[in-house]
């Protein structure tokens, strides 16, 4: 599948980040089954552990509006950067709950894109079913 589309529109969300202090813009687009996209970007903070980032900002948003992990197709997390932009742990844990295990997370820059899901990216996560 191409999700060219997905990245590009991931990349307008990053024109929307707060980042005074990295200056690093990161963009998210979630792309749900009844064909609407949600769009994600960094907001950072004085106090810098409660900057938020662009993904987990896509998917609480998402489930603000009501949607749940089995409308989600797929998401892009994009950045101007060198390797790939790849999801922090905080992101990943969040994404283990609240998306499919092999539901597409494409990490995209402005060349080209990578294809993968949280499973992979999160193997043996701590699960609510553990608790
Ligand atoms: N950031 C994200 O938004 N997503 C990621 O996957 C990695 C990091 C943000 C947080 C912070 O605003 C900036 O990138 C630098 O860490």
């Amino acid at each position: 599948m191409d999700y060219q589309i997905l990245v590009d529109e991931a990349f307008q969300a990053s024109e929307k980040a707060y980042i005074p202090y990295s200056h690093f813009a990161v963009g998210a687009c979630l792309l749900l089954k009844d064909g609407k996209k949600i769009h994600g970007c960094n907001i950072e903070n004085a106090a810098y552990g409660s900057t938020m980032c662009a993904e987990r900002n896509a998917v609480f948003q998402a489930y603000c509006q009501g949607y749940r992990k089995d409308d989600i197709l797929a998401l892009a997390i994009v950045a101007d950067c060198q390797p790939l932009i790849s999801p922090c742990g905080a992101c990943r844990q969040v994404l283990s709950e609240l998306m499919n295990p092999q539901t597409p997370i494409i990490l995209g820059c402005k060349d080209f894109y990578q294809v993968t899901n949280i499973e992979k990216l999160m193997p043996l996560a701590f699960i609510g079913e553990s608790l």
